[in-house]
């Protein structure tokens, strides 16, 4: 029969630390002082809203709430900022002006998952993937339906286009239209084009993966985005796709993706990750493993093209790490007893 272990005890065996290092949280939970990493919550986002997602997911687990609580507080920081045009509300929109958000949630110790796609109205998709886990019997529901389902929830519905995202859609589809009506008149379009530099940056693709291990080892995971912008109407991305955007197993870790969904569903990458982890290899070089595969796969096909997905991983031992495909530095944000800090993780380069 297994052996029950306490939670005091659980921090000290996979720690291997005495109990003079231990510090007594709220609710009298332990918690290391020295280089444990767990509980641990970490997040793909670096900016400020991303280090407020980490610190009030930490206050959850340092309260000795769960890994699923922790990741969805955090998430909803990061989708109900105005200003990040990635993921959530002001979320760059698709081709037709409207914002539709994917998500997906895993839990690593139930084996459970929900998700949601093409969802719009709702600036927090990923609460309602996390109701689409623990209060239905699938795994993923889409678009009016999936609106359907949330406002039955409760989910208020609310325009999630900003002033900003707004008139930088219109202003790029004014801009960079050639072919139809959109623009000034034909006779100006070419004197128009001379002004193309301040046509507004669209994210070519963003997404904020949140993954955590709790006080209990237990261990979950979200993917939540607006996903690519300017996306044909109706595309699903890899966020909310089990195994692409989002893998978590309680035996041996999480890993999440960012970056061009084409590429991650094409190749399970989170699942990919996880079961390297489960091979022995380290969350970062797990991570590098993934981008290594797509890239070789690409290069047979066509040299010239460069793929662009940033991976993050955590292993149930509370390691961190994450990878980038080249020409951009892949970090994420971590919180566990030690405080905040940025991970800087390793490149992928073609040979
Ligand atoms: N990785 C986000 C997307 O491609 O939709």
């Amino acid at each position: 029969m297994a052996k029950k272990i306490s939670r005091r005890s659980f921090f000290n065996r996979s720690l291997g630390l005495s109990a003079g290092a231990l510090l007594t949280g709220r609710k009298g939970l332990s918690l290391t002082a020295g280089p444990g990493r767990i509980p641990l919550i970490v997040t793909s986002h670096t900016n400020d809203t991303g280090k407020k997602a980490m610190e009030a997911g930490w206050k959850v687990l340092l309260d000795g709430g769960s890994a699923v609580d922790a990741i969805e507080k955090a998430a909803n920081i990061i989708e109900v900022d105005p200003e990040d045009t990635s993921v959530g509300y002001g979320g760059f929109p698709n081709e037709e002006g409207v914002v539709q958000l994917d998500a997906s949630i895993m839990d690593g110790k139930t084996y459970n998952a929900g998700a949601v796609a093409c969802l719009e109205n709702i600036k927090t998709p990923s609460s309602v993937a996390r109701i689409v886990m623990e209060r239905t019997d699938h795994v993923l529901l889409v678009g009016q339906d999936a609106l359907r389902f949330a406002v039955k929830w409760g989910f208020k519905e609310e325009n999630l286009l900003t002033e900003k995202t707004r008139i930088a859609w219109l202003r790029r589809k004014e801009m960079m239209s050639d072919t139809d009506d959109w623009g000034p008149p034909d006779h100006l379009k070419d004197l128009e084009k001379k002004d193309a530099g301040n046509v507004p940056e669209v994210p070519p693709h963003g997404t904020t993966n949140v993954l955590a291990i709790d006080g209990d080892g237990n261990i979950a995971g979200i993917t939540t985005t607006s996903g690519l912008g300017n996306k044909i109407s109706g595309r699903v991305g890899d966020s909310p796709i089990i195994g692409a955007g989002l893998y978590v197993d309680n035996e041996v870790g999480a890993a999440g993706a960012t970056g061009r969904g084409e590429d991650v569903i094409k190749s399970c990458a989170s699942y990919y990750i996880v079961l390297r982890m489960k091979d022995g290899r380290s969350p970062e070089d797990a991570c590098l493993d993934a981008m290594r595969m797509i890239i070789d796969r690409y290069k047979k096909i066509n040299p010239n093209f460069f793929p662009s997905e940033k991976f993050v991983a955590i292993n149930r031992k509370g390691e961190v790490g994450c990878a980038y495909m080249k020409g951009r530095t892949p970090r994420m944000s971590i919180r566990h007893s030690g405080g905040y800090s940025i991970h800087t993780g390793t490149v992928a380069f073609p040979d």
